[in-house]
């Protein structure tokens, strides 16, 4: 339902205004004030305001003034005497969307106000797709986000998932990388019903503290060096629809706290703000380490623990299910083939065995690469076992995963990178080794060592911070 704000200091033109617009079936908020508007919108959001021009204290203009310092896409639209036409003229200089010329019709109102929603809608739409462009931040839009499979483990799945969309309940994504975390989010979205709404997502892991902290809550204008106008937060932006949250459990202790009192109390401030926003946001949050041995370890609240393990929903890993894998191919396949406008290729019942014997560490999402690989590399239009057979070597580390084959052996990462791998040692140590022999291997370089191990350079980045923060690694690393 969109939200109206109607300002003017007589009670008859208010109640009037509201009546006409809440026949409509909008929701009308009513101030006698510019001031009490202003309190009104530093704490909830609107779609547009319609306010009185002429008022003692603070005029429309100056309301639209002071609107414009903290919104710049709100629509407002102006009531106007006939003789102060002029003036709402001008006032349309400082950004007004409208006038209107008292006496009006229901129906001159009513258009007035259809046109600034849609007006309001793109400048929202266009927000949304600028904050999915910040890098790292959010995710393209238009991917891909099916979900294939027809093992029992996959059926469960999708019926939790239909379950999960029919409520509005916190869920906590879980398993390890690659096994659809992201996709399985944007599923219940699509699927809730708030899909008409928007559906946002932000990698905790990619951002600083600070940048997360402002994009998620958003920025008021000076709060900070370079903060040159107001900001929304990603908060703000899903009002109404769905959050992604995307390994949560990168985030430092500070954004956990505030993130408890958005998922306590449904508000929360922008930088540099001391006024309580409230929002309607649905929260997804995803991991691929298990929150509750990091509540353990210290590093992650455990009432925040709490406040999102409501629904929680255990992606499974692809080794478990690979009775899927012929399916998930032939999708894959098709997919890419379609792209280009041809023939999917076949693949040779060898090469399907050998992917299916496989463990899969990166799960669908290594599928999918190889997937591609064969499509790429593949001379004609079988996909031969030869072909594959080298792809699928165990492979030491894979996302800050370790999987050592047994016994104690040598093994060989990505690049060629070996490391001793022997399986009585912590995941963490593993994952270090092969992290610092990889960066050794680079001269240091982060990008390319980032790249060589499957994981982004800014997650690689925090991980070097973590152990040099806990004296595991030299402070020069
Ligand atoms: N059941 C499925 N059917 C089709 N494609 C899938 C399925 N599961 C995952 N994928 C594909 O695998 C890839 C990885 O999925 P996704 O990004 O959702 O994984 P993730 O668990 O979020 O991984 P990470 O922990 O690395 O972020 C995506 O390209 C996705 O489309
Ligand atoms: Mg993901």
């Amino acid at each position: 339902m969109t939200r109206i704000l109607v300002v003017d200091d007589k009670e008859m033109m208010r109640d009037s205004v509201g009546a006409m617009l809440a026949s409509k079936g909008h929701s009308i908020v009513v101030s006698a004030s510019a001031p009490g508007a202003i309190e009104k919108i530093d704490s909830k959001s609107f779609d547009v305001v319609i306010t009185d021009l002429q008022m003692p204290d603070m005029d429309g203009v100056e309301l639209l003034r002071a609107i414009r310092e903290r919104d710049e896409t709100l629509p407002v639209i102006l009531m106007t005497a006939f003789a102060s036409v002029e003036s709402a003229v001008e006032a349309m200089k400082f950004g007004a969307y409208d006038y209107i010329t008292k006496p009006f019709s229901g129906d001159e109102l009513v258009t007035s106000v259809e046109r600034a929603l849609e007006r309001g809608r793109l400048l929202k739409a266009n927000t949304i797709l600028q904050a999915r462009g910040v890098p790292a931040g959010g995710k393209a839009c238009g991917r891909e986000h099916e979900m294939v499979g027809g093992s029992e483990s996959l059926v469960e799945l999708r019926l939790r998932l239909r379950q999960i969309a029919e409520s509005n309940s916190t869920v906590l994504v879980t398993g390890e990388s690659g096994t659809g975390k992201e996709v399985a989010s944007r599923w219940i979205h699509e699927q809730s019903d708030r899909s008409e709404q928007p559906f946002l997502a932000i990698n905790c892991a990619a951002l600083s503290t600070n940048l997360l902290e402002s994009e998620l809550f958003g920025h008021e204008k000076g709060a900070f060096t370079g903060a040159s106008a107001m900001r929304k937060g990603r908060f703000e932006l899903a009002d109404g629809g769905t959050l992604l949250l995307d390994e949560i459990s990168e985030i430092a202790p500070e954004i956990q706290a505030k993130l408890l009192r958005v998922l306590q109390e449904r508000t929360f401030e922008r930088v540099g703000s001391s006024s309580q926003r409230a929002v309607d946001v649905r929260i997804i949050a995803t991991s691929n380490r298990n929150l509750e041995e990091e509540v353990a370890s210290g590093t992650f609240r455990q009432d925040l623990f709490f406040r999102l393990n409501v629904l929680p929903l255990v992606m499974p890993p692809l080794r478990d299910h690979s009775e899927d894998i012929s399916e998930l191919v032939g999708h894959f396949l098709r997919r890419l083939a379609s792209r280009e406008g041809r023939e999917p290729r076949r693949v040779d019942p060898d090469a399907l065995e050998l992917l299916k014997q496989y463990s899969w560490p990166g799960n669908v999402r290594e599928l999918e690469n190889i997937c591609e690989r064969a499509h790429v590399l593949s001379f004609d239009d079988l996909i031969s076992a030869e072909l594959i057979a080298p792809w699928l070597q165990p492979v030491g580390v894979i996302r800050g995963e370790a999987r050592c084959p047994d016994p104690v052996s040598e093994v060989e990462n990505h690049d060629g990178t070996v490391f001793i791998c022997n399986g009585a040692r912590r995941l963490e140590d593993i994952e270090r080794d092969a992290i610092l022999a990889t960066l050794e291997k680079y001269g240091g370089h982060r990008q390319r060592s980032a790249s060589a191990l499957g994981i982004g350079v800014r997650t690689l980045g925090l991980k070097l911070k973590k152990w040099k923060e806990s004296n595991l690694i030299s402070p020069t690393t």
